[in-house]
């Protein structure tokens, strides 16, 4: 008996879009779920008493949990991106600092651990504004990172950065603006920003 032309066409349609699913969802989800952080061996020990890769020792911690929640409600994630894609993807690691530190030589692309300590990973979808994974070794003061949100087009006229003016308020001590709860959170979170951690070498 010949088969029937449709159901061909169904059965196409189905394993055109269950093949993809399976080998770009299915598969790395099954391979990255299970992660487990790497210890480093004797004498590989990154400063500040980390042990492991990856350990919350390396990254700053004030409120910067409360932070993500901000940076996930003030919809950052629309322009900028967490992730340093292989070159073979793309040219991250040729902008400067993306990567991480390169004058120490730890410049790196992202990795799957660099996300096991994140309840949510704000892996954005479209770059408006530079990759963040990094932005804490980029900007490395509190002072600056608030100016980059309170007055972006004070350090770059035709930066393309929305003022985010309603997370500071007037100080009632005629201080000027002065950040509230949410701005420091976030600056803390931003601060924490390190995706650059080196990885042991039995990793
Ligand atoms: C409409 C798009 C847009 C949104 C939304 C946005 N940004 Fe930006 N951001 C940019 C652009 C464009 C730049 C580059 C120009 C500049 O540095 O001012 C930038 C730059 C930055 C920088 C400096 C990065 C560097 O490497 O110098 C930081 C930090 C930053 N943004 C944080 C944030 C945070 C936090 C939020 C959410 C509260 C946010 N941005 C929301 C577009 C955006």
């Amino acid at each position: 008996m010949k088969s029937d032309p449709f159901v061909k066409l169904i059965a196409g349609i189905s394993l055109a879009f269950a093949l993809p699913w399976i080998f770009i969802v299915i598969l790395p989800f099954i391979a990255n779920s299970n992660l487990e952080a790497l210890p480093y061996a004797e004498g590989e020990e990154v400063e500040g008493g980390v042990t492991a890769y990856p350990d919350k020792a390396f990254y700053r911690h004030g409120s910067s949990d409360y932070g993500r929640q901000i940076y996930a409600a003030e919809g950052c994630a629309y322009c900028h991106t967490q992730v340093v894609r292989p070159t073979y993807a793309g040219p991250d690691m040729w902008r400067p600092g993306w990567g991480g530190r390169e004058a120490d030589g730890l410049a790196r692309e992202t990795q799957a651990r660099d996300y096991m300590l994140e309840t949510v990973a704000p892996l954005g979808y479209q770059r408006i504004g530079p990759d963040l994974s990094n932005v804490g070794h980029r900007i490395t003061t509190p002072e600056l990172m608030h100016q980059h949100l309170s007055d972006p087009k004070s350090l770059d006229y035709n930066s393309g950065m929305p003022a985010y003016m309603h997370l500071y308020e007037e100080s009632p001590y005629g201080e000027g603006l002065v950040p509230t709860e949410k701005a420091e959170a976030l600056v803390d979170y931003l601060l924490s920003l390190k995706k650059d951690q080196p990885v042991p070498s039995r990793g």
